[in-house]
């Protein structure tokens, strides 16, 4: 079996000036479409929800639109726990909680359903990348308005030339790879 190092060098490419001049992309396709390697990758990041015997200790997965949800999905059913969409504004149909954070220009907003969470589920957020951490930390927002204790966050990938990590200080976070 290859190493989770191994894994993540061969699933994970840089795709230069996407989306636009001067940025690197981190395409994660390749490692979706690799099935071992996904597995392994969905077993380490179900790991961030798990106690030191192995045992599940979160009753629900969060999954941040778009990329977090493919990686999100899997991680719950893992865990024997449930999944909650947490999506970009206008996009769930029932009554929702709402949080803004900022982007380089302007401002994005993120949803979840009121009633995605009983009172006291604790939840493992899960994403593919950590930028800038405006978007986990919104999200931890979200998940505290609703009553429900955050068990930690788990991401694929974390750019540790932005401030993320610093940003969410004081927060459970897992890197699977740091660049
Ligand atoms: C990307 C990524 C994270 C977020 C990280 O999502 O998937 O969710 O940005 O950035 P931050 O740490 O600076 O907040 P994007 O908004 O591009 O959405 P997508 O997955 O729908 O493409």
């Amino acid at each position: 079996m290859r190493s989770l190092e191994q894994v993540l060098a061969d699933g994970i490419r840089d795709i230069p000036d996407y989306p636009q001049p001067g940025v690197v992309f981190k395409d994660i396709t390749p490692l979706l479409a690799d099935h071992t390697g996904f597995t392994q990758v969905v077993e380490a990041l179900a790991a961030a929800g798990t106690d030191d015997d192995g045992n599940p200790v979160v009753d629900k997965v969060v999954g941040i639109e778009a990329r977090g949800f493919i990686l999100a999905a899997p991680v719950a059913l893992a865990l024997g726990a449930g999944f909650v969409p947490v999506r970009k504004k206008g996009k769930l149909p029932a009554a929702t909680y709402e949080e803004s954070y900022a982007l380089e220009y302007g401002e994005a907003t993120i949803e979840v359903h009121q009633d995605a969470f009983a009172p006291g589920d604790r939840v493992l957020v899960i994403d593919d990348v950590l930028a800038t951490g405006g978007t986990v930390e919104a999200c931890l927002r979200l998940i505290r308005r609703c009553g429900a204790e955050v068990a930690g966050t788990a991401v694929l990938l974390e750019l540790s030339f932005l401030p993320g990590r610093k940003r969410l200080e004081g927060e459970t976070l897992t890197s699977l790879l740091t660049v």
